[in-house]
């Protein structure tokens, strides 16, 4: 597995920390549960999407890009890391958004990740539907311009998380620690595709737990099997099997983006136990589904934190309602 033929721009810093997590596995009462924290990585209030964005970006600087167009919600924290990515390499970003999550309200429309996105520099266009996002689009656009998917996910990206995989498994291999179950948000899909390919190209014996927080698990199997598929193909390796993954949807609730009683619950578990802090899109959906898996899971647990607080501020007013202000 030889990532080094392709062109890679540094973002964030590596390795991210492997943690115990030993009050937060004594109130599971369960397996040992690991945080993987990838939230701290550095860059722009850090996240999963950095990784991704070191070869995405990599490729556009050698394509000669001066600008970076990309796509998501409004409270997208792929948007926020590549705006921040784009500052610091002295990129024009645009950020083409759309209401894809039923809130509204001061904090969801203007704070969390869009004040940011301001902050970074990038030219924020939001977006009432599918035919203005392509007005603006083909207005932005231009031929030294580089156009990212929605959370960076293609094959290109997908490496992000095959490398990740290997750090990852190096971590664990230090500690002793050859066969864990990997717990993953899934969304867009390449990190938890990422993770699944290097896993298996690595010959790792433990299982991957990707939870879907969006997509129905047979469409966001389906998302997986294609970028694994392309990224394999980019490292010239065959299709891989993925025998060791498994796609869950239970923990969506209402829809992607919408919270749920659990996930606030999870998020003041690991508050209150670890001092960490979760989103409510993509973490504490995913977090749900961890506390049942740690519970009956017979080796380790490894929790990857990709990030995403900067979304918990778009949720004020429905966190200060539950956990008080004052
Ligand atoms: C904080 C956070 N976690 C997880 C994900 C899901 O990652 P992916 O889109 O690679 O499936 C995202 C994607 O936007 C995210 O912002």
């Amino acid at each position: 597995m030889d990532l080094s033929a392709f062109p890679r721009v540094a973002l964030g810093s590596w390795p991210t920390p492997l943690d115990d997590a030993p009050r937060l596995t004594a109130a599971l009462g369960g397996a040992p549960v690991l945080l993987k924290r990838d939230d701290v990585n550095g860059l722009g209030a850090g996240g999963n999407k950095l990784r991704k964005l070191e070869f995405l970006l990599g490729r556009a600087l050698e394509d000669g890009a001066d600008t970076i167009i990309t796509f998501g919600a409004l409270q997208t924290n792929h948007g926020r890391q590549t705006a921040a990515a784009c500052a610091k390499l002295g990129l024009r970003c645009e950020l083409v958004l759309t209401a894809r999550v039923p809130m509204s309200g001061d904090s969801y429309e203007h704070s969390g990740n869009i004040v940011l996105d301001h902050m970074f520099g990038a030219n924020v266009h939001v977006c009432a539907d599918a035919d203005e996002t392509a007005a603006v689009y083909e207005k932005v656009n231009h031929a030294k311009a580089a156009t990212l998917p929605i959370g960076g996910s293609n094959g290109l990206g997908t490496l992000g998380y095959v490398a990740a995989a290997a750090e990852l498994l190096g971590q664990l291999g230090e500690r002793g620690i050859d066969n864990a179950t990997l717990v993953v948000p899934d969304g867009s899909g390449a990190t938890a595709a990422g993770i699944a390919l290097g896993t298996e190209l690595l010959g790792w014996p433990g299982e991957v737990r990707a939870v879907s927080v969006s997509h129905t698990a047979a469409d966001a199997l389906q998302t997986l099997e294609i970028l694994t598929t392309d990224a394999a193909g980019l490292l010239g390796e065959p299709a891989p099997r993925l025998a060791h993954v498994t796609v869950t949807d239970d923990t969506v609730g209402p829809g992607y983006g919408v919270p749920t009683p659990e996930m606030w619950d999870v998020l003041k578990l690991f508050a209150e136990t670890e001092g960490v802090l979760l989103d409510p899109v993509y973490t504490g959906k995913a977090a749900v589904k961890l506390r049942e898996i740690a519970a009956t899971s017979e080796v380790p647990v490894v929790f990857l934190h990709t990030g995403g607080l900067p979304g918990f501020y778009g949720y004020a007013p429905e966190a200060v309602a539950r956990f008080g202000s004052a």
